[in-house]
């Protein structure tokens, strides 16, 4: 179920994170890609304004909202990256739709 982030897959893919093309394992989870590219902070709650990661990596959480794909408040621990993926840290309040809270 789990594998160590340096044992990631060789093939790459490339998203965009914040207006920036990255290129990340094919493969993994979003989740894992940003903890994999050591992005920091991954993002910040809207009310209190504390910097969160992804913890439990299985959706339970909520750690890992980030916007993909004009989507905001999705869970990147459920997504596997694609090719051509537009992800936006939420670093406070999400701009969008609320599909999941
Ligand atoms: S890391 Fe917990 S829901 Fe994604």
């Amino acid at each position: 179920m789990f594998r160590r982030l340096d044992d990631a897959p060789a093939q790459r893919v490339e998203i965009e994170l914040d207006g920036a093309r990255v290129a990340v394992p094919a493969g993994i989870s979003l989740a894992a890609a940003l903890l994999w590219l050591g992005v920091a902070p991954y993002r910040i709650t809207a009310l209190g304004g504390a910097p969160r990661a992804p913890y439990c990596m299985m959706g339970v959480c909520f750690d890992c909202l980030a916007e993909i794909d004009g989507r905001s408040n999705r869970r990147a621990c459920q997504v596997t990256v694609a090719a051509g993926m537009r992800v936006r840290r939420q670093l406070g309040t999400a701009a969008g739709d609320a599909d999941e809270t």
